[in-house]
């Protein structure tokens, strides 16, 4: 297996929510709870689950713009939260992002010259009068024309944006981009672009991503591995050939079995042949119930939702069991 680049060691993370606005009772939200994972050199992890379940706040703490309230994070091997002011700047240069939304993640009042140039500027990248041409460089790699150089955001489409933020974040030759949604806000033909996009990025310049989204089929065509989440929880961690094996119903015994969630989640896709019906299934309402039930303090978190879950399930959290080569499931039902 490859080295990894990033790892979560049982990360966790709540936050504190307030009731009404004079209320002075909070609540605690568990946006991540001891989630164990790593991205390794030169792969696109795939991290998929629906809104809510802590994919953008994992992203934060991946890149150090959060800290875990408990748990760890490695970069190349070495604790972030340990990292001075030096180190965390190199951080900065190896590890960076791509936002979910083109439209505010580059300044309207400067010139994609300018923006593109900042990176350079903060890391020392390049002597000044070297940016423009590293600036045509970087446009030339995502596909645009160095003709766009003093133009301004507001000029350009929703994947053209995505482009300059895509080289934005090539400026500093990082190691890792972490991708938080980065194609959920484009027209679907766009998406395909620039997913191709991506995909030839990582190969050119043996990229590692860490790939977000809540968009099943996104995922599974653009990931090496994929790590599925529930209400904070890492409920399976495979390998793209497992993911795609998709018996469109539980199974509960290796080979070819999923979590019980991932079941679900693989079912909701749809089929593209009329003659095929899918069932609603008793879970599969769209809406998450109150993971906080007592029933499920200390279990999975999927529990209150499961169709198979036995009492076990609400108290005790499962671990994570490699169940094939490199296939990790986290139930207490799968043998
Ligand atoms: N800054 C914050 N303060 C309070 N709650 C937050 C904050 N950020 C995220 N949350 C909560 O944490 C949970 C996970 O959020 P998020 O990581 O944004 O999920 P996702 O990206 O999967 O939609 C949600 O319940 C969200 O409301
Ligand atoms: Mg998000």
């Amino acid at each position: 297996m490859k080295d990894s680049i990033c790892e979560f060691k049982a990360v966790s993370k709540d936050y504190s929510n307030r009731h009404g606005f004079f209320a002075t009772d909070s609540y605690k939200i568990k946006a991540l709870d001891r989630i164990s994972l790593s991205v390794k050199q030169d792969e696109i992890l795939g991290l998929v689950g629906e809104s809510g379940c802590g994919k953008s706040t994992l992203a934060k703490i991946a890149l150090g713009l959060e800290s875990p309230t408990s748990g760890q994070v490695f970069f190349f091997g070495h604790d972030i939260a340990g990292f001075d002011k030096a180190r965390m700047k190199i951080f900065r240069r190896q590890a960076q992002m791509v936002f979910q939304d083109p439209f505010s993640s580059l300044n309207p009042k400067k010139t994609v010259l300018k923006i593109l140039s900042e990176p350079l500027k903060i890391h020392k990248l390049c002597p000044r009068d070297h940016y423009k041409e590293r600036v045509s460089e970087l446009l030339q790699e995502v596909g645009l024309s160095e003709r766009i150089l003093n133009r301004y955001p507001h000029e350009f489409s929703g994947g053209q944006r995505q482009r300059i933020g895509l080289a934005r974040a090539l400026a500093t030759t990082p190691r890792m981009i972490v991708a938080d949604e980065p194609t959920s806000a484009l027209d679907v033909s766009i998406q395909a672009q620039i997913i191709n996009l991506l995909l030839d990025l990582q190969e050119r310049h043996k990229l590692s991503f860490l790939f977000i989204s809540h968009d099943l089929p996104v995922i599974q065509f653009l990931s090496h591995r994929v790590a599925v989440v529930y209400n904070g929880q890492l409920m399976e961690l495979m390998p793209k050939r497992a993911f795609l094996q998709s018996p469109h119903r539980p199974v509960t015994k290796s080979p070819n079995c999923h979590h019980p969630y991932t079941s679900l989640l693989l079912s909701s896709v749809p089929v593209p042949d009329p003659k095929v019906r899918t069932k609603a299934k008793k879970g599969d309402h769209g809406a998450t119930l109150d993971y906080k039930s007592d029933r499920c303090q200390d279990g999975c978190a999927f529990c209150p939702r499961c169709d198979l879950a036995i009492d076990r399930c609400g108290v005790e959290r499962p671990l994570l069991k490699e169940i094939e080569k490199n296939h990790f499931i986290a139930c207490h039902i799968i043998t």
